[in-house]
């Protein structure tokens, strides 16, 4: 598997939080908090290369130029439902983007991704658009997500995730090799129903409390 295309985000605050959120015990509660505190540090390294301009602005003491975020404002694109666990504290870090739903639920026996929402701003091709879901297994959701999102405009664009299985990263790399992907970790493998291991189990029902 060629890692080139990713960026494991591996800093001791991730690691240590996403050890805490594998933990089959941890509360629904928690698990939301830490996902959202992990989603502030992850985008924090996504964001490293936005384009800033110089603005003028009047310190107490004196005029300066200071840099602000430039460009079209981003879009950030949470693919339902637990995209959505990533995207609130993002939000609270860039809290003028755009935000896009894509809904897709995996199909259990065939783990083919099926949609049934879609929803994104205009003017996508002048905005960098971050595909967030926690997971990317087989990769099914997020190949088609960001299909769709290109077919929508999408020019530039990054996914993100928690975890990321060897055979998803391969699957995606080969879709979208234009589209850098950032993760906490990437586990050792997919068991024979397409779950990450040794994972965190369902994103979606932990983050919900759903089982
Ligand atoms: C989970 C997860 C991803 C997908 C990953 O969603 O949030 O979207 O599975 O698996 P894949 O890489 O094999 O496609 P799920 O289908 O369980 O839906 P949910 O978010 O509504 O719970
Ligand atoms: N979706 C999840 O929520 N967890 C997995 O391990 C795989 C897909």
């Amino acid at each position: 598997m060629s890692t080139a295309n990713v960026t494991v985000i591996d800093h001791p605050l991730v690691q240590h939080k996403l050890t805490l959120m594998r933990q089959k015990d941890a509360p629904t509660a928690l698990f939301r908090e830490l996902l959202r505190e992990i989603s502030l540090l992850l985008l924090y390294e996504v964001a490293r290369d936005l384009p800033t301009v110089m603005k003028e602005i009047e310190t107490p003491l004196e005029k300066m130029q200071s840099p602000v975020l430039g460009g079209k404002k981003l879009c950030l694109i949470s693919i339902l439902r637990a995209g959505d666990g990533l995207l609130q504290g993002m939000l609270d870090l860039i809290p003028s983007a755009r935000v896009g739903h894509v809904g897709l639920y995996r199909d259990p026996e065939t783990l083919e991704a099926i949609e049934y929402y879609f929803k994104v701003p205009h003017s996508l091709g002048e905005r960098l658009c971050i595909v967030v879901d926690p997971m990317l297994a087989t990769a099914h959701s997020s190949i088609a997500a960001v299909e769709r999102v290109k077919a929508a405009g999408a020019r530039r664009l990054k996914f993100v995730c928690l975890l990321a299985a060897p055979e998803g990263i391969e699957a995606f790399n080969a879709a979208h090799p234009d589209v850098p992907m950032y993760t906490a970790a990437i586990d050792r493998e997919l068991n024979d129903h397409g779950y990450i291991l040794p994972g965190l189990g369902d994103a979606g029902d932990r983050i919900f409390g759903t089982k």
